[in-house]
């Protein structure tokens, strides 16, 4: 008997209209345009202006959109999972908060933390529980980076943008869908990459504000390396373990941190340009968001049996690849 998969079978995605470039930045820092593009590959990205709106606000959009594109109604929804960086508060958890938006009452929902792999974990979390039983799962990415974004520190400030994107997954009648994940973490990297205040152990206080620990501190450089090693490291095992070669892959699918990290990993396997997803110009890091982004995006181009591999590296630090063969 075949075993029981998930498959998606439907995406959707949500950007803020305002749009960040390049140039603006060059008038709020010390930067400029050639330095972005050449070093990361961004052009623009997308910023939520209005202060009354958070993740969950984006994130309600594509999940909004993903139900009228799926034609499935909110009381058939069994579970929804939400991978954010920047909760809308630290609880309740904003998948929560995103189900209340929509109109869903049926089921239960939790938010899941992984950084920049976040929505790669939620998406295997996800598949587990169609796997085991359930019929309709959401999956959704939703990032508002801005939120902890110091405008005036030009190493990190070019980078990240706000968006959420989302998929409904189901389960597979037909052998495509979710194949395999190989999932890591290591600890040591929450010296590279955090936001030090606001948690348990540096509760705001008037410090912490002055100091500017609520921001995220990046060191570039480390993450850089741990990056491409990480990413093609799982890609390896993803595709060791399904005896499948490079040849047999139709789509990358990184996470969109930096151009020369998604080249670095794509040419590790000669994948040409035209198999992987490269949105980075438009959006730069939306964290949560970049890889269900990427599929929204593409979707038009995707058959049904391509083989994707997804792949991410974030704060944690949190790295996988996951194996699926798209459904529809
Ligand atoms: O998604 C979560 C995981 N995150 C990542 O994967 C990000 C990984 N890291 C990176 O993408 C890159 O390390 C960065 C884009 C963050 C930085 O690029 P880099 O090539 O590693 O630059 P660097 O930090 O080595 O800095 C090179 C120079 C420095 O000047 P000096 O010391 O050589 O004089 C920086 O001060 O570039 C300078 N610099 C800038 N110059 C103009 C740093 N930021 C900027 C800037 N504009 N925005």
């Amino acid at each position: 008997m075949r075993k029981k998969i998930a498959k998606i079978t439907g995406v959707a995605g949500y950007v803020p209209d305002y749009v960040l470039t390049n140039a603006e930045l060059e008038t709020m820092v010390e930067t400029n345009d050639e330095w972005i593009r050449t070093r990361t590959g961004i052009e623009e990205r997308r910023i939520l202006k209005d202060k009354s709106k958070a993740s969950s606000d984006m994130g309600a959009e594509a999940v909004k959109l993903l139900l009228e594109k799926t034609g499935v109604s909110p009381d058939e929804i069994d579970l929804l999972i939400c991978a954010t960086a920047t909760p809308d508060m630290l609880f309740p958890d904003t998948a929560n908060v995103i189900r209340d938006k929509v109109g869903i009452k049926s089921g239960f929902g939790f938010e899941l933390s992984a950084a920049c792999s976040g929505f790669l974990y939620a998406l295997t979390v996800g598949a587990k529980f169609v796997e085991t039983g359930l019929k309709k799962v959401i999956v959704v990415g939703a990032d508002k980076m801005s939120s902890i974004i110091d405008y005036t520190d030009r190493t990190t400030c070019i980078l990240f943008g706000d968006a959420s994107a989302a998929v409904m997954l189901e389960p597979s009648e037909d052998g495509t869908g979710i194949l395999d994940s190989v999932l890591e973490s290591d600890g040591v990297g929450r010296n590279f990459l955090y936001q030090k205040a606001g948690g348990s152990l540096h509760p705001a206080t008037q410090e912490t504000v002055a100091n500017k620990e609520h921001f995220i501190y990046q060191e570039g450089r480390t993450v850089f390396k741990y990056a491409i090693n990480g990413m093609v490291s799982s890609i390896k095992q993803v595709l060791e373990q399904n005896n499948l070669k490079k040849e047999d892959v139709q789509w990358l699918v990184p996470h969109q941190a930096n151009m020369r990290i998604i080249n670095g990993v794509a040419n590790m396997f000669d994948f040409p340009k035209e198999k992987v997803m490269v949105n980075i110009q438009k959006y730069g890091n939306t964290t949560t968001a970049t890889i269900p982004l990427c599929l929204w995006e593409w979707e038009d181009r995707l058959n049904k049996g391509d083989n994707l591999i997804l792949t991410a590296f974030g704060g944690g630090f949190t790295w996988g690849a996951t194996l699926l063969k798209w459904g529809y």
